[in-house]
Parts: structure tokens; C-alpha cells; sequence
């Protein structure tokens, strides 16, 4: 089975998945978006509002921003994964619950093991503090890589947090410099 065929199967799981509550909720199901050949996958947390309605993730004002992020680095979505914690939207945009985030991160594991990506970017502190525990505050991390059991990740601020700070947002355009940075450095 090929790459794009394990994510498609994967997907077709997640879209039938009950294995916590958050599926009644939700309108769409958000399993990720992108290309599977990609280097990097940008992790979230969860859906919000335009996510569950669409399906897809990131396509909110978060999302408006992490494309013109995207843009200022060369790459466009389709160049990336794009993936979060959580693939069914928490009611009213609440953090997820522990026991969500556990039932979820099985597929997010996979997805990682399907692509292979050079690089986990871990956008904002719940995904980086899913992935990376005892890292640190965002606040100190920012713009670093770590690895750890052979893999790569890169911490950044959520783009939300940036939509009405314009101090976040400079040091985001920042942050994402060092994305490029990182990938030609991995091998
Ligand atoms: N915020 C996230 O963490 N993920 C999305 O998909 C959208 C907004």
C-alpha cells in the first residue's frame, strides 16, 4: 500500500471514529491535509469553528496566517502536512480533555509513520506539550529544535496567539525562518 493510500484508510477511521465523545459534537471530522511526500508536518491542537464546518484543518484566521507564514518561507500548503491533537472540534473551541487527547494521538502517531517527515513542527503549547513534555514554556523554546527518539521537532507559537499581538506575529515570521533552516541541516 502506498503512502497516499494509508492516509486515505486512515482518514476513513477517523471519520467513523467514537472512541471518545467529541465525534457527537462535531460537524466534519478534521483527519489532516497536505501532502503525504511532504518534509515537514505542522501538528495544531484541535478544529475550530470553520475547520469542523469545512473538514479540513487550519482554514480559519489562524489558518490565513499560517499561509502567509508559510508563503514568507517558499512553501504552500500543498508542500506540508497539516495535522493536529485532536481531529473532532471540542465544543465551543475548549481545550481538549486528557482522555480526548489520548484516544486521538494513536492517529496522529500513525500519520507521523506514514510520511516520515523530516521535521514535527508543534504549533503552540499543547501540541508541543504533547510531543515534548518536559521542554519547557513555549515562552522559552520557541524557535528551537529538539529531537528525540530520532526525530526532529520544532517548536513555534500558535498563530492564533499572533492574529492580534503584533509582537508574536514578528516573532513568528521570525520562527519560521529557522524551519528552513532545520530542513536543510537534517538529513
Ligand atoms: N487551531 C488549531 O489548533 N487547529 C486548527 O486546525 C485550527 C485552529
Amino acid at each position: 500500500m502506498d503512502k497516499d493510500e494509508s492516509i486515505s484508510l486512515l482518514a476513513d477511521e477517523v471519520k467513523a471514529c467514537q472512541k471518545c465523545p467529541l465525534y457527537k459534537f462535531a460537524k466534519n471530522p478534521v483527519p489532516g491535509s497536505g501532502s503525504v511526500n511532504c518534509e515537514v508536518i505542522f501538528v495544531g491542537e484541535g478544529p475550530g469553528e470553520k475547520e469542523d464546518e469545512q473538514g479540513l484543518p487550519f482554514v480559519g484566521s489562524a489558518g490565513k496566517l499560517l499561509d502567509e507564514l508559510l508563503e514568507s518561507i517558499g512553501l504552500k500548503r500543498a508542500d506540508v502536512y497539516i495535522a493536529n491533537i485532536v481531529k473532532h472540534r471540542p465544543p465551543g473551541n475548549r481545550d481538549p480533555k486528557p482522555e480526548e487527547v489520548e484516544a486521538c494521538w494513536p492517529y496522529l502517531l500513525r500519520q507521523i509513520e506514514i510520511i516520515k517527515p523530516k521535521l514535527i513542527v508543534c504549533l503552540g503549547r499543547h501540541s508541543l506539550g504533547r510531543f515534548l513534555p518536559t521542554i519547557g514554556p513555549i515562552s522559552s523554546v520557541h524557535g528551537r529544535c529538539f529531537k528525540k527518539s530520532n526525530q526532529h521537532f520544532m517548536a513555534l507559537y500558535h498563530p492564533a496567539v499572533a492574529l492580534y499581538n503584533g509582537s508574536y506575529r514578528k516573532t513568528l515570521f521570525e520562527d519560521f525562518k529557522k524551519i528552513k533552516i532545520a530542513l536543510k541541516k537534517i538529513k
